[in-house]
């Protein structure tokens, strides 16, 4: 998908370009590229790709097992990925986070570190392909990872064109050990690196909402963080899942808004608020990569990842972020617009005990007749009239889909 007319795109649309002159050149050179269809697909910076079209679905070791990665461990997940139905429900990408860096050669290529991935990374990637899945890594922009592996200053190419000869198909880049380095010029510099490569590869940057990166990402990657690191707590889950409001217009086919990865199944939340995760980040149209132990998940954590329900909402191909319509300190209502015409809507009480919300038809422009369907336990509830009401336990969710 990737080609030279796609690459001259990009490059125009970053920081690589930087006088008429060059550009005139660059335009005489690839003039006659622009006219072949994919040029047409290059305009719109990286968001045509067409990679991410909906939020990517898959798994990522790092809230779980931070540095405690292994070839086993994501061989044994991919496999559990299948067997559990994780697959099946949509999760594709097998992503392995920090610390499975070696060092480089001789030559400058990056090699994994033989302990932890004696096979090598190319034989990891064809076995998570042959189950019909596909492998994601992480590295950095600055000198060292954040867990202090080798990052790819100066070698982004190299190690990008390293990362396509193995067959990932999904790279996170962090941003520690960047002191003096400006994250859009980097972050530019690396998706100019990646479609050199030539192999598609969806692009996650990973940068904490450093420098606003909804302002500037959606041209040159697939999905950018836009907040620090989530916790396995309520606290911190709501709040950054709750600060999302207001980046709805960023984010849309191809590049989307990242509040981060999933904590459900790891134990420090309750039911409620897992659902409450869940159906948030579903509204949010969010990146939906589990960050849990697959292999050993309950079956009420398995449940709710693979909520069939839930999950159209989050991949829903009109691809519209949520938006909170309602608020009232800690009583909020969001509603994400369906591509059928029917609208996702959650209720959430983050107050300490349970309360009875209201949702009124007008606050959504809900017609009396509008069938309401509750998305987390699967029954329709009837038509909405002038207005819903449902108990909502503390921290908890009801999460409804409203269709005239
Ligand atoms: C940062 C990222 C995390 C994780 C760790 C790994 O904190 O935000 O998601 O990748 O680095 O070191």
């Amino acid at each position: 998908m990737i080609s030279i007319a796609m690459i001259y795109g990009a490059s125009l649309q970053g920081k690589s370009v930087k006088n008429f002159r060059s550009l005139l050149i660059a335009g005489l050179l690839f003039a006659p590229l622009l006219l072949t269809p994919c040029a047409a697909q290059s305009s719109a910076g990286f968001a045509t790709s067409k990679l991410a079209q909906t939020p990517p679905m898959g798994w990522n070791s790092w809230n779980k097992f931070a540095c405690d990665v292994s070839e086993r461990l994501i061989r044994e997940t991919a496999d559990a990925m299948v067997s559990s139905g994780m697959k099946a429900a949509g999760y594709q990408y097998v992503n392995i986070d920090d610390c499975w860096q070696g060092s480089r050669d001789a030559q400058g290529n990056m090699v994994a570190d033989p302990a932890r991935f004696p096979s090598g990374i190319k034989a990891l990637a064809d076995d998570i392909h042959s189950k019909g899945l596909k492998l994601g890594i992480y590295t950095d922009a600055g000198t060292l990872t954040c867990e202090g592996r080798p990052g790819i200053l100066n070698h982004e190419l190299q190690d990008m064109k390293t990362y396509a000869a193995w067959g990932v198909d999904y790279i996170k880049i962090d941003w520690c050990n960047t002191d003096g380095l400006d994250s859009e010029v980097q972050y530019t510099k690396i998706r100019d690196a990646i479609a050199k490569a030539g192999r598609p590869i969806v692009f996650s940057i990973c940068n904490w909402s450093i420098d606003a990166p909804w302002r500037w990402a959606p041209a040159i990657s697939n999905l950018w963080r836009t907040t620090g690191d989530i916790k396995d707590n309520y606290s911190r889950m709501a709040e950054i899942g709750f600060l999302q409001n207001g980046l709805e217009k960023f984010s849309g086919p191809g590049h989307w808004n990242d509040p981060d990865m999933l904590e459900v199944g790891n134990g420090g939340m309750t039911r409620d608020e897992y659902r409450t995760h869940m159906a948030l980040w579903a509204i949010l149209a969010a990146p939906l990569i589990a960050g849990n132990d697959l292999r050993t998940m309950t079956p009420e954590t398995k449940d709710l990842l693979t909520n069939s329900e839930v999950i159209a909402v989050d991949q829903d191909p009109k691809g519209i972020q949520g938006r909170r319509v309602w608020g009232e300190g800690p009583l909020e209502i969001w509603v994400k617009p369906l591509a059928d015409g029917s609208q996702a809507v959650g209720l959430f009480n983050r107050t300490e005990g349970p309360f009875k919300m209201k949702l009124d038809a007008h606050m959504i422009g809900a017609k009396s007749s509008a069938r309401l369907r509750d998305l987390l336990d699967h029954r329709d509830l009837g038509t909405i009239k002038d207005s819903f009401t449902a108990e909502v336990p503390k921290h908890g969710v009801v999460m409804l889909r409203v269709s005239q």
